[in-house]
C-alpha cells in the first residue's frame, strides 16, 4: 500500500503538472482539486487513520496541497475570465435599456393624479387593510344584517371572521376611530367583489375614499368639492350631476354622474344615450356610522365619496375593456410609456 507521503506527493505533482488551457480544463482541475470531492479531500479524510506523532506534519503537507491548488486555479480562473479586448465582454449589465424603459401603469397614474387633486384641497392619504373583518366592512357603516352584500354570493369570506374588502368605505372606520377631529382623508386601495370577469366588471379592482369629518359640514361642501375633483380631473368645462340614491353609510345619499367624455353629452353607445356616466357614490355621513365610531353625531358630521379608479381611467384614456388592466398585455401597457400627469 502507498503511504500517505506518496500520496501526496503524487497527488502534488499531478496538481503541478495540470496544463488549464481552457475553461473545460479549469472546470475539470476544480472538479479534482478543489471541490469537496475531489481526491484532496479523501486524503484529509485519511488524516483520521495517521498516528498521532505523524498528524501534524501530515496536516501541513495536505494544507500546503490544498492551498497551492486553490492558487493554481484562481490564477487560471482570473486569466481566463478576463476580457483581453471589450469586444469579448458578452454583456455588460450595467449599461442603461437601449429605449425599452417600462411605463407606469395606467392605473398608477390615475391613482396618482386623483391623490394630488385632493391633496391640493387639505386631503391626507391613508390606508386600510385588503383584508378586513365584518365590523370594518359592514356593520359599523351601518349594513343591516340580512343586507345582500353580506352574502357568500357578493363577497369573499376568508373565514368566519375575515373577508376581502368590497369597497374603500372600511377603511373610513378605521380612521375615525384612531384619529383626531377634524379628520379629511383620501384612502385609494384594492377592493375585491364576487363578480364575474367582463368587458365591464372585474372581482377585483380599485376605488378611492374621500373622507371629511368636522363640526360644521354640509352637503353644499360635497357637492363642491365633487365639482372641484371633475373638473381637475376631466377639463373645467366638464359638467356633473348628482343623482339621489341610497348607501346604508350615508344619508343623504347620491350616485355622481359626469357628462359622457365620449359624446360630451349627446348620447353614444358608452353612455347609453344618457349623456351621462356615473362615476361613484357619495353623501353625508349617516350619524350612525359616527356614533359607531364613538363620535357624537351631534356635535360633528361628515361628508364622504367613493368612485371607481378603473372606471375613471377607463373614462381618460377610452379603455373599453377592464380586463386590460391585469392582463400584463405589453402592447397596452406600452402605450402608456409617455404619459403622465
Ligand atoms: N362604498 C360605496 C361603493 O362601493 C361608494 C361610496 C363611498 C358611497 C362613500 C358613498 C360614500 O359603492
Amino acid at each position: 500500500m502507498m503511504s500517505i507521503y506518496s500520496k501526496i506527493q503524487a497527488l502534488s505533482k499531478s496538481v503541478e503538472d495540470f496544463n488549464i488551457k481552457n475553461k473545460e480544463d479549469l472546470e475539470s482541475f476544480r472538479l479534482q482539486y478543489v471541490s469537496r470531492k475531489g481526491p484532496l479531500m479523501t486524503l484529509f479524510a485519511c488524516m483520521k487513520t495517521v498516528a498521532v506523532a505523524e498528524k501534524k506534519k501530515v496536516g501541513a503537507l495536505l494544507n500546503t496541497l490544498k492551498s497551492s491548488a486553490q492558487k493554481k486555479f484562481s490564477e487560471a480562473k482570473n486569466i481566463l475570465y478576463t476580457p483581453s479586448s471589450p469586444h469579448e465582454v458578452i454583456a455588460d449589465y450595467t449599461l442603461p435599456v437601449a429605449d425599452d424603459l417600462g411605463a407606469c401603469h395606467p392605473l398608477s397614474i390615475i391613482t396618482e393624479k386623483m391623490v394630488q387633486v385632493l391633496q391640493n384641497i387639505g386631503f391626507n392619504l391613508a390606508e386600510g387593510p385588503e383584508i378586513d373583518t365584518d365590523w370594518y366592512n359592514f356593520t359599523a357603516l351601518n349594513f343591516p344584517p340580512q343586507h345582500p352584500a353580506r352574502d357568500m354570493q357578493d363577497t369573499f369570506f376568508l373565514s368566519k371572521d375575515f373577508l376581502l374588502r368590497t369597497h374603500t368605505s372600511s377603511v373610513q372606520i378605521r380612521m375615525m376611530e384612531k384619529n383626531q377631529l377634524p379628520l379629511r382623508i383620501i384612502t385609494p386601495g384594492r377592493v375585491f367583489r364576487k363578480e364575474a370577469i367582463s368587458a365591464r366588471t372585474h372581482c377585483m379592482f380599485h376605488q378611492m375614499e374621500a373622507l371629511y369629518v368636522a363640526k360644521e359640514v354640509n352637503f353644499l361642501q360635497l357637492k363642491a368639492t365633487l365639482l372641484y375633483f371633475v373638473q381637475n380631473m376631466f377639463g373645467s368645462q366638464t359638467k356633473m350631476r348628482l343623482r339621489p340614491s341610497y348607501f346604508p353609510f350615508t344619508e343623504p345619499s347620491a350616485e355622481l354622474d359626469i357628462a359622457c367624455q365620449v359624446c360630451l353629452g349627446k348620447g353614444c353607445a358608452l353612455c347609453k344615450n344618457t349623456g351621462w356616466v356615473e362615476i361613484g357614490g357619495a353623501g353625508l355621513v349617516d350619524p350612525q356610522v359616527l356614533l359607531h365610531c364613538k363620535i357624537d353625531p351631534q356635535k360633528y358630521r361628515g361628508f364622504a365619496f367613493g368612485m371607481g379608479i378603473e372606471r375613471i381611467a377607463m373614462l381618460l384614456y377610452r379603455i373599453d375593456d377592464i380586463r386590460l388592466f391585469t392582463e400584463n398585455d405589453l402592447q397596452f401597457l406600452k402605450q402608456f410609456k409617455h404619459v403622465s400627469f
